[in-house]
């Protein structure tokens, strides 16, 4: 038999959110019938500048793509107020960077810190490089990152500190006097998770100048609507992305992608209607599903939403169930770590799945 690494039979596994097509399969759904609302992707649908760059694109994809980027790295310089020097591209989402985070800085035994809850993929990539996690709160009652808890957490031992503001799954932002704090306390690299920044409309990429052990990452997933493109980025100090360039794959970027990419963000007139409409969405969501009795619904600065369900007398596996019966796709929270199995997360649709939603949501409910 072939060896294996010992890490790699250790794993736990990551649970992602679920596909249409798996549903559609299981429960005998009408594809078209189906609202994903468990992922935090953008209702609206791709930039149509972005497919027609695809369309273009798609005649040149027996050559190679380019490694360098530059064109994009320059257009996500502008778009983030940097230096394209300051940027690095992955082709793999964010969690590409997340990959190449561990790459570069992390050793078997050294630590990572996360607030739990928050989004798991950061120690799902990080085990593979035999590090350790030392978890932090969140305190989900307040929304709110506990930094007391953050400190305590740092050691000698520390390499990188996750902080997901706007927090996935629970919807809070860090203060950025707090982000300074935690900054200030370490020489380890703070990772900034921006992934939803566009949907808070606060970022932290004036820290960049005073930190350099400050690494901000971000998307095209979200309110850019390329999910399916794969495309992250990060920016920070340029030795630090020099670094990075070192462990990267060369060509994880595809054609395709980096067409899509640079369509999207010369398109701004789409990034300000995606996020208008999903920020309407959301404070509809949020409005409507607080008038539900039995389940209490967290504000968000972000695209989705956190509710407690336990009143209702299901748990989170049972409501998301019955939820995609009726197909309706929610994220069922019972694996995110920090939470119990009494907790679902919601996406932002467009105003009518919305309203299907709600509907569905209170018959289910109410029934009980
Ligand atoms: C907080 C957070 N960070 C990073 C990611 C990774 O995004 P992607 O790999 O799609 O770019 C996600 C995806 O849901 C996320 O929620």
């Amino acid at each position: 038999m072939v060896k294996i690494r010992k890490i790699i039979n250790e794993l736990s596994p990551y649970v992602p959110g679920r596909s249409i097509n798996e549903i559609a399969a299981e429960y005998g759904l009408k594809k078209e019938e189906i609202i994903k609302l468990g992922s935090n992707e953008n209702p609206m649908g791709p930039s149509p500048k972005a497919m027609a760059a695809i369309e273009e694109e798609i005649k040149k994809i027996s050559q190679y793509p380019e490694s360098g980027l530059g064109d994009l790295k320059e257009e996500i310089a502008n778009y983030s107020r940097v230096n394209p020097e300051q940027v690095i591209i992955g082709g793999d989402g964010a969690d590409e960077i997340i990959e190449m985070l561990g790459k570069t800085f992390m050793d078997p035994g050294f630590e990572f810190i996360v607030a739990l809850p928050s989004y798991m993929y950061y120690e799902y990539i990080l085990q593979t490089y035999e590090a350790v996690p030392a978890y932090a709160k969140w305190d989900v009652e307040e929304n709110k990152l506990d930094v007391q808890s953050v400190l305590d957490a740092l050691s000698d031992k520390t390499r990188l500190v996750f902080l997901c503001t706007p927090n996935n799954p629970t919807g809070g932002l860090i203060d950025k006097k707090d982000i300074k704090t935690i900054l200030e306390a370490t020489d380890a690299l703070v990772v900034v998770d921006e992934a939803y920044f566009e949907f808070s409309l606060v970022d932290n990429v004036d820290l960049l100048e005073d930190y350099s052990n400050l690494f901000i990452m971000r998307t095209f997933s979200k309110v850019l609507g390329l999910a399916g493109m794969r495309i992250g980025y990060g920016l920070a100090h340029p030795q630090i992305i020099e670094y990075m360039h070192r462990a990267k794959p060369v060509f994880s970027l595809t054609k395709l992608s980096h067409a899509a990419a640079l369509a999207t963000l010369r398109d701004p007139d789409y990034i300000k209607e995606s996020t208008e409409l999903s920020i309407t969405s959301r404070e509809f969501l949020y409005q409507e599903i607080s008038k539900i009795d039995n389940i209490r619904i967290f504000p968000s600065k972000s695209n989705y939403l956190l509710m407690d369900i336990r009143e209702t007398g299901m748990n989170a596996a049972q409501l998301s169930k019955e939820l995609l019966k009726k197909g309706i796709i929610v994220r069922d929270c019972t694996s995110f770590k920090g939470l119990d199995e009494y907790w679902i997360r919601a996406s932002v649709g467009t105003l009518e799945e919305d309203e299907k939603f709600i509907k569905i949501l209170k018959e289910l409910v109410s029934s009980r």
